[in-house]
């Protein structure tokens, strides 16, 4: 097998049991699992919901015990952790290895200090996870990182990934003109039809793609606040179907072809 085990920094974190999650109806499944983080349990959320009124009969999103995760470019396992209580195994691989030095993750997330672009880890994986990796990847990077996390999918798996800053979002437009008035590139921005188009020619058909940050974030500026007001402005946003382009982060759901 390719790449190091690392093991996890400090006491692994409980580990939600799938088993016993699975009993549960879809929505206590994902509030249970998904209490870490705001962000994370919107976006999971909508996947959630998407995929429970397109299939209700259908275990979302692609969990299940018997089913394997692999959070690529996992850093400290924020995702990794969100997935544990989905899937039962994960493994979470990345090429930094302080960032795994720093990972608390529960006894189902074994850790992989690897560069997947470059060797293989020799397993297979129902869904991929790919969080705030793609934005600030430059282009060669995307596309090898496409290419790696493709074959690593079983046929017919899913990739599951963000991207933190839509270039048609308000603070979008705002990088995309601070990086023009510069001269050089401040903040990356990406379209949806850019990163459709990248996953296309990758080997991936593009199921969904949902909108969610309608609240502009303007860096950390007055972070309790924000936080507060996220919930709220994503309810109202959703309810007087504001346009996701105006949305600054976009969840991609993508299978593999
Ligand atoms: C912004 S962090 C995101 C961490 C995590 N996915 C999250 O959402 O919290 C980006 C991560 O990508 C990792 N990375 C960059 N290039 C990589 C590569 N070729 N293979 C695996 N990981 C890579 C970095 O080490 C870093 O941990």
């Amino acid at each position: 097998m390719a790449g190091a085990d690392v093991q996890p920094a400090g006491p692994p974190t409980r580990r939600p049991s799938v088993e016993r999650l699975q009993g549960q109806p879809l929505r206590a499944r994902l509030r249970r699992a998904l209490q870490q983080n705001t962000r994370v349990r919107l976006l999971w959320r909508a996947l959630g919901e998407n995929r429970k009124a397109a299939d209700p009969g259908r275990s979302s999103p692609n969990g299940g015990a018997g089913r394997k995760c692999l959070d690529f470019a996992c850093g400290t396992g924020r995702i990794a952790n969100v997935a544990a209580g989905l899937f039962g195994e994960v493994v979470g691989a990345d090429i930094s290895r302080p960032m795994l030095d720093c990972a608390q993750v529960p006894p189902n997330v074994r850790l992989r200090h690897i560069d997947m672009t470059r060797e293989p880890l020799g397993e297979t994986f129902d869904v991929v996870t790919a969080f705030r990796f793609f934005l600030n990847a430059e282009d060669q990077l995307k596309s090898d990182a496409l290419k790696a996390i493709n074959e690593h999918l079983k046929d017919g798996g899913r990739l599951v990934c963000n991207v933190h800053m839509n270039a048609t979002s308000p603070i979008g437009l705002v990088c995309r003109l601070l990086n023009r008035l510069s001269g050089r590139t401040i903040r990356h921005t990406l379209s949806t039809t850019a990163f459709k188009e990248l996953l296309t020619a990758s080997g991936f058909r593009v199921e969904e793609m949902t909108p969610y940050g309608y609240l502009p974030r303007p860096g950390n500026l007055l972070p309790g606040v924000c936080g507060a007001l996220i919930e709220p402005f994503e309810k109202v946003s959703r309810t007087l179907r504001v346009p996701g382009q105006l949305a600054q982060h976009f969840l991609v759901v993508a299978k593999k072809r």
